[in-house]
């Protein structure tokens, strides 16, 4: 095994991670980052943002605005410390980017242009077209190399955290290359890892959003918390899962059914105003518009079509002028891989997952329980999205907090004593050991393929713990789990045993964490007793229920046994729960 000595790991290279480098380095120019990626640099899953990310820059707008949005948008799940702190730093850390280089779009009179967004009473997206998260990722990798002290280890992937003493000292990769195992040392470890949409099989993700960030931080304890609040995004590409951005509806285009009906107005979003609208209509949050897609697709009103159920995008009265200057990249991707114009012809669209709300527990300063061990991005639940993440949050949260993990770890990278360097590497000969029979072939001739499992898992998630939930299919789903972990245990059977390039390998690695984090998923929805955000149910438990689950769930590690699901207190400073309202929000401005 190969040893690097390093102050900080930051595990993940895109925008969190490479906020958080810049901002551990920039503290203390002394102190060394390793920056590991499973991908080269422009690769991560944060280019993959199309529409925009929020914070506050205009004058009908206001912090307490963006405070209000995102709490109730979150269905009061949300801790408003954490977002009270997010949302007065947004803005800041977007301008530092535009320092950094950054292309923001722009009105006529150079002023930062701001594009209307789910959830969101005002513009407050600030967006580069429809490449937003393109540009960012480019903007801080630029900016990564003008820091020294911040060394890449692009294409290694990181297969366990290395604990000793209570606290984390360091990580144990794969070079994906070779094979090679390498054991980074280090004070304090940054997990950025993006969130877990691919534990189903309809999603919006790169195949790299796998979880095991979250995985190994489960699995040394930390719990994971809100884990049964996922996503779906409701405009993914039929037949594909590619996002078609909500900037389209940010811009003006509406969603219909087979009868041309905009049918939002039927699920309290209503009535369809022309543009800009004052009531919500395509214009509200996540949970509401894939919740009202299911009601359509039992009511028969979906669009028949060989690769699925559908609804349609139509943005053809945006005209080709603003098609092409604002969304030019969703414009490519639909002509590319289903064929249509979206100036002439409307998108075929549905619902697929597209975030995990929940992740690894850290307080509002990034910090878990495991000292030395900081998460920041998807991967961590820091309290600011609640029942349900409102569109453009979640780049400004992995600028902001990844900028704030990245000064805390530097502050107590500082201060740490070194780890005990031989108990460190017997722990990382330790956890060695089970990636090395995997790829031995301790699965035996009868073991499973990766492949078989995980589309096995994709299934089972989507059948059970969808946009509408029963207590039924969410045990069933859990049963299923437990079934898999055993089989995934009993044994994996790799075609490649080579250690050059050995994605199988990897993939199978993935895998093992991946059941263990859907476990905690499917548990934490099935104990949830009460319909909140994105978690909908459709037996007895249909209504909100603040009095017994106005509560964050915690998901701790079983072992080979299912999670032991808590609740902890969410902090509430100034909004107290009420009944969210989208039909009748104003929206005070008008698009420019
Ligand atoms: O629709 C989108 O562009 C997605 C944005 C987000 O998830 O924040």
């Amino acid at each position: 095994m190969q040893i690097i000595k390093r102050d900080i790991v930051v595990v993940g290279g895109g925008g969190a991670g490479l906020r958080a480098a810049i901002a551990a380095n920039a503290a203390d120019p002394g102190l060394t980052v390793a920056l590991i990626s499973k991908v080269v640099p422009m690769r991560s899953h944060t280019v993959a943002a199309e529409g925009g990310s929020a914070g506050v820059i205009r004058a009908d707008d206001s912090i307490e605005n963006h405070f209000d949005d995102t709490v109730s948008g979150g269905d009061w799940l949300c801790d408003q410390e954490a977002v009270q702190y997010f949302v007065e730093h947004c803005a800041e850390e977007m301008i530092q980017l535009e320092h950094w280089g950054c292309p923001w779009s722009r009105l006529e009179d150079g002023s930062i242009n701001a594009r209307f967004f789910g959830g969101m009473k005002v513009q407050r997206t600030w967006f580069a077209a429809d490449k937003t998260g393109f540009h960012l990722q480019h903007t801080l990798f630029q900016t990564s190399l003008k820091y020294p002290g911040i060394q890449r280890y692009d294409e290694f992937f990181v297969a366990d955290l290395i604990v000793d003493d209570g606290r984390v000292r360091g990580v144990l990769a794969i070079e994906i290359a070779t094979g090679t195992l390498y054991l980074f040392e280090c004070k304090a470890v940054i997990l950025c890892t993006g969130g877990a949409a691919r534990l189903y099989s309809q999603n919006t993700n790169a195949g790299i959003v796998t979880g095991e960030g979250m995985g190994m931080a489960y699995r040394q304890g930390v719990p994971l918390r809100d884990m049964e609040f996922v996503q779906y995004h409701p405009t993914a590409l039929l037949g594909t899962g590619i996002l078609i951005t909500e900037g389209c509806r940010g811009e003006g285009a509406i969603l219909t059914n087979r009868h041309g009906y905009r049918y939002l107005q039927d699920y309290g979003l209503g009535p369809p105003d022309p543009w800009p609208r004052t009531k919500a209509m395509e214009l509200g949050p996540r949970d509401l518009l894939s919740q009202a897609f299911w009601h359509e697709e039992q009511k028969g009103n979906t669009i028949d079509t060989p690769r699925g159920n559908a609804v349609h995008l139509d943005l053809r009265h945006l005209g080709a002028h603003k098609i092409h200057e604002r969304l030019p990249l969703i414009t490519e991707v639909v002509k590319t891989f289903v064929g249509i114009d979206p100036v002439t012809q409307p998108i075929p669209v549905r619902p697929a997952v597209h975030h995990t709300m929940g992740g690894i527990t850290t307080n509002r300063f990034t910090e878990t329980c495991l000292p030395g061990l900081y998460a920041a991005g998807e991967c961590a639940s820091v309290g600011i999205h609640g029942a349900n993440r409102l569109g453009s949050n979640s780049l400004s949260e992995l600028l902001v907090f990844g900028r704030v993990a990245g000064e805390r770890a530097a502050a107590y990278a500082r201060s740490a004593g070194e780890g005990h360097a031989d108990a460190v590497r017997r722990k990382a000969e330790a956890a060695a050991a089970p990636l090395l029979a995997l790829l031995n072939g301790a699965g035996g001739a009868g073991g499973e393929r990766v492949a078989t499992l995980r589309d096995a898992l994709g299934e089972t998630m989507e059948a059970g713990i969808g946009i509408f939930r029963r207590a039924e299919g969410m045990r069933a789903t859990c049963d299923t789990l437990t079934e898999l972990r055993a089989r995934y245990r009993a044994g994996i059977r790799l075609g490649d045993r080579s250690r050059t390039f050995n994605t199988e390998w990897l993939s199978a690695i993935e895998l093992g964490y991946m059941l263990e984090v859907a476990e905690a998923l499917a548990h934490s929805a099935y104990q949830r007793q009460e319909s909140r955000g994105a978690h909908v149910r459709l037996d007895e438990y249909a209504t909100r229920d603040d009095a017994r689950y106005l509560r964050h769930s915690l998901a701790s590690y079983g072992g080979d046994g299912p999670p032991t699901i808590t609740y902890s207190p969410v902090a509430i400073t100034r909004s107290p729960p009420e009944t969210r309202h989208y039909g009748g929000a104003g929206r005070q401005a008008v698009l420019t």
